[in-house]
């Protein structure tokens, strides 16, 4: 009878000791996933006041050229390595609204599209860009390419190039963006407004050009449609630096 109390009396403390490094353990993740969630949606929505003066500043034509030029370079390279790619966030919305960047945007920002069983080859990617004399760094977390000329010093103009993919987990026909950040997110559209899904009828091929300063670039379709998933509290205002 002893034995048997003793036994259990151990059992009880084993368990109670897992239990409590167990729920220690689900709150640690919630506090990662709730850091990052915070994280994502911070970043990428423009502000709704003005920054500060100094960041309103017109950009100079100097790095106005820089940008074209090196936007075309990359479009040029995206579309001999047969990579689909279209403007998106800010540069889409000053295309809709002005036919190029806004007087104070200095980089300019593309999607592309990466679909299982066609994943990029990466070697191939780099060679061909650093042929061109670019610099391509590229941030897993958030599945972002920055695109730079290697001759301009640093704070020169950027083409930032953003990732999307199909996610059967979200959904048929449903792009959501990708990103180690992103997939700590449970794969649901609707409460995680992060993911930025839109569906994969607005990218449907052939893409219609839009003017973009001198350049003719693919856009979404549906002129301003994708940046109500891209924006979904602000894409009906004006647009502030
Ligand atoms: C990079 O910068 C150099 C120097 O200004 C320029 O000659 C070249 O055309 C630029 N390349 C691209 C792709 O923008």
């Amino acid at each position: 009878m002893m034995k048997i109390k003793t036994k259990y009396r151990s059992l009880a403390h084993w368990c109670r000791m897992n239990k409590l490094k167990w729920s220690s353990l689900v709150i640690l993740w919630m506090i990662l996933v709730l850091i990052f969630y915070f994280m994502s949606e911070l970043e990428e929505r423009p502000r709704a006041t003005p920054n500060s003066r100094l960041n309103c500043q017109e950009v100079s034509t100097l790095h106005r050229k820089e940008l074209f030029a090196l936007l075309a370079t990359t479009t040029r390279l995206l579309d001999q390595l047969r990579i689909n790619h279209f403007l998106c966030f800010k540069s889409l919305w000053s295309a809709v609204l002005e036919s190029g960047p806004f007087p104070w945007e200095i980089n300019a920002h593309l999607c592309t599209l990466n679909n299982p069983g066609n994943d990029y080859d990466e070697p191939t990617l780099l060679r061909t860009f650093r042929k061109a004399n670019l610099n391509l760094d590229y941030s897993s977390a958030e599945a972002r390419y920055v695109i730079s000329n290697m001759s301009l010093p640093g704070g020169s103009p950027t083409v930032q190039v953003t990732v999307f993919e199909e996610d059967p987990r979200v959904g048929a026909n449903i792009y959501r963006r990708v990103g180690w950040k992103r997939r700590l997110l449970p794969p649901n559209c609707d409460s995680h407004s992060s993911l930025q899904c839109f569906p994969a009828s607005l990218v449907a091929l052939p893409l219609p050009l839009r003017t973009y300063g001198p350049l003719r670039l693919p856009a979404p379709r549906d002129n301003m449609e994708l940046l109500k998933f891209h924006y979904p509290d602000i894409w009906h205002k004006p647009p502030t630096c």
